[in-house]
């Protein structure tokens, strides 16, 4: 492994991550950044719920919710990054579904409901530095209504990431981390690292996702 950049480099580097330039920057890029795919444990566990208003906060491209609002939901996409949410927004046109879909700019960091509430506030591989998703996830959880569904998928600490800097795997976190966050009033459904098998460079790597399913009485 070469060691081009010092400790303190890799750490500004990732510190950049944490913030919405370098996310406009990378989705101003010609290419997409991801598949356009929705994320698996979405599918799995949306599939099992009756379509209602949702809101997925770190949607980047919009992938999961196009998916989401051709199952019937009507979805509000939130991410810090205009230019992720202008190329979502492109996408959901060009998919048809442009009329179920709005959009929100937040900072997931002082996300405040503001009044609204969605019966599914969804999140997928958003990592906030130093642990900041246990906060994180109590804020969202104010935007559940009652009845409806907090689900937040994220990257589990696994072998796979050991090459990261320190302050990428302490923006890691595992489904029971979270518990704590979660106000009065939550039943949880699911708290598991679920494994899954992925292709990196042309080979199979195993990782998993931290997934809290829970829902407000
Ligand atoms: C790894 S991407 C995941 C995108 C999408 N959820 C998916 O699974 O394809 C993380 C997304 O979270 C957004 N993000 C990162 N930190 C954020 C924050 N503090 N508030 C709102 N969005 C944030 C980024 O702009 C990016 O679009």
């Amino acid at each position: 492994m070469s060691h081009k950049h010092t400790d303190a480099q890799q750490g500004a580097q990732a510190a950049e991550m944490f913030e919405p330039d370098s996310w406009d920057e990378r989705y101003s890029g010609a290419e997409t950044v991801w598949s356009g795919k929705p994320n698996p444990q979405l599918v799995t566990i949306v599939s099992t719920l009756s379509p209602g208003t949702a809101l997925d906060v770190g949607c980047g491209e919009g992938g999961d919710v196009i998916w989401l609002a051709q199952q019937g939901w009507q979805v509000t996409g939130a991410d810090f990054s205009r230019t992720g949410l202008d190329r979502a927004a492109r996408h959901a046109a060009a998919a048809g579904v442009a009329d179920r879909v709005d959009w929100w700019q937040v900072d997931a960091r002082t996300f405040a409901a503001q009044g609204r509430s969605f019966d599914l506030v969804t999140t997928h591989y958003l990592h906030p530095p130093d642990g900041g998703m246990v906060a994180v996830a109590g804020r969202l959880a104010e935007a559940v209504a009652p009845g409806g569904h907090l689900l937040i998928v994220g990257h589990a600490i696994s072998p796979m990431f050991e090459h990261l800097t320190e302050s990428h795997r302490r923006a890691m976190f595992t489904s029971t981390d979270l518990l704590d966050a979660l106000p009065a009033g939550f039943e949880v459904l699911v708290a598991e690292d679920r494994p899954r098998s992925v292709v990196r460079d042309g080979k199979q790597v195993d990782i998993a996702d931290a997934t809290l399913l829970a829902t407000r009485r």
